[in-house]
């Protein structure tokens, strides 16, 4: 059997920062509540120009750098998203595309905020039974274009994001020990999203429908969704230990999926683990659904929490309702990125030439339709017009 190690991390957030000074312009909530009752001082808003996809790209690219790992090597592409621009193509597809990653399968998760802890179950099970070989797991969010900017419940505790982790198996133990994966389908209706409905991208302060209540928007039934979530967070993160022969002790690191530093705190204490054994960076990012955990981690990486050999915990909870944890041995050393100026730019050529290839594709496509007579309509992809410029 293989085992599945994380070779590669990466993150991205968008520039704009929304702070809850900003939120109290039109709703009637303040910054001293935001944070005694959530954690949450500020939170990232993707830009215009800016999807669930192009998101998903950046941290991807980045974490294909740390992993030293061409995309034409990877044999799988998971995006973990309740935010998807599209039903189909997948967000997953687009990434695809947009990296040429040309031998991956791709496909979208929906787990919402334990999508992330999902998509590193499956893949990591897909390379330990040698199915495949690598595979990057991305959660990925553009939450703002689904919450109702007029609802103070929950206008205050989303944000936008995306990290993304890539996985190798290997015949050295180690890596994703054991995952444990939950449901309960009841309890939908605590947490919900109707369809993939994007509303417009949101001016701040909004100004596109009345106030009062939107069903298109990301509807909570918050303080049913805190008693939920302060249960399954300590009974899932000792099952996972369980399964892998482990001891809340035996774990350095827990990094939980960031929707309130209360539902952390009570987590800590009945499990008896010290609270500053999770890690946190909610209070900059806010509740980012499935890119939360991987946005974490990559941060916890920056400010060096994680050492060689460390026992990692991701655990997420969320709509569905959802829940989930794996247990991680921490067994990659951070390779410096020490690129030379042509390594770099030889790096981003590749993303140009991606793109380039998918528009020749898509050209012979239509110059082929053409010549057999028949017509391809343009389709409307709105985040391919939309992309930032490549890293
Ligand atoms: N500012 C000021 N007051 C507010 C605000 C606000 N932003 N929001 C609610 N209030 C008021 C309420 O109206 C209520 O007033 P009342 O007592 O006069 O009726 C009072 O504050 C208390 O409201 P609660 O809803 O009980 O507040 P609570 O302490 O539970 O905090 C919160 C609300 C932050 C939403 C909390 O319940 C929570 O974090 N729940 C869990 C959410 C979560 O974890 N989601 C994760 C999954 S996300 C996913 O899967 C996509």
């Amino acid at each position: 059997m293989k085992h599945a190690h994380i070779v590669g991390w990466g993150a991205y957030s968008p520039e704009r920062v929304l702070t809850n000074d900003e939120i109290a312009n039109w709703v009637d909530t303040n910054d001293e509540w935001i944070r005694a009752r959530t954690g949450i001082h500020e939170r990232r808003i993707a830009g215009a120009k800016e999807t669930t996809a192009t998101l998903a790209f950046e941290a991807a690219a980045r974490a294909l750098s740390v992993a030293r790992l061409a995309p034409s090597q990877l044999d799988m592409v998971i995006v973990a998203t309740s935010t998807p621009e599209h039903v189909f193509p997948s967000t997953a597809c687009r990434v695809q595309d947009y990296l040429g990653a040309k031998r991956a399968g791709a496909f979208d998760l929906s787990a919402a905020c334990t999508g992330f802890i999902y998509a590193l179950s499956m893949a990591s099970n897909a390379i330990a039974t040698g199915q495949i070989e690598t595979a990057l797991v991305i959660g990925a969010e553009t939450l703002s274009r689904v919450v109702d900017w007029h609802d103070r419940a929950t206008c205050i505790i989303f944000g936008d994001g995306a990290g993304a982790l890539v996985l190798k198996g290997s015949d050295v133990p180690g890596g994703v020990l054991a995952s444990v994966l939950r449901s309960d389908g009841s309890g939908g209706n605590l947490l919900s999203l109707r369809g993939v409905e994007h509303m417009p991208v949101p001016t701040l302060p909004p100004n596109y429908y009345a106030n009062g209540h939107d069903s298109r928007a990301i509807q909570m039934q918050g303080r049913q969704v805190f008693r939920f979530a302060t249960r399954v967070v300590g009974e899932v993160i000792a099952e996972v230990l369980e399964k892998a022969d482990l001891i809340p002790d035996d774990v350095q690191l827990v990094v939980p999926h960031q929707a309130n530093g209360r539902i952390i705190s009570s987590a800590a204490k009945r499990l008896g683990m010290p609270e500053e054994r999770f890690f946190m960076n909610l209070d900059r990012m806010g509740n980012t659904s499935a890119a939360s955990i991987p946005l974490a981690l990559v941060d916890a990486i920056r400010q060096g929490r994680l050492r060689p050999n460390d026992n990692v915990v991701f655990v997420g909870f969320g709509g569905g309702l959802t829940w989930g944890a794996s247990v991680i041995k921490w067994d990659v050393l951070p390779v410096p990125d020490e690129r030379t100026w042509q390594q770099t730019q030889w790096r981003k050529a590749r993303y140009v030439w991606a793109r380039l290839r998918s528009r020749l594709r898509r050209f012979g496509r239509q110059v082929g339709a053409r010549i057999a007579g028949s017509h391809i309509p343009e389709a409307s992809l709105k985040d391919a017009d939309r992309r930032p410029p490549d890293p």
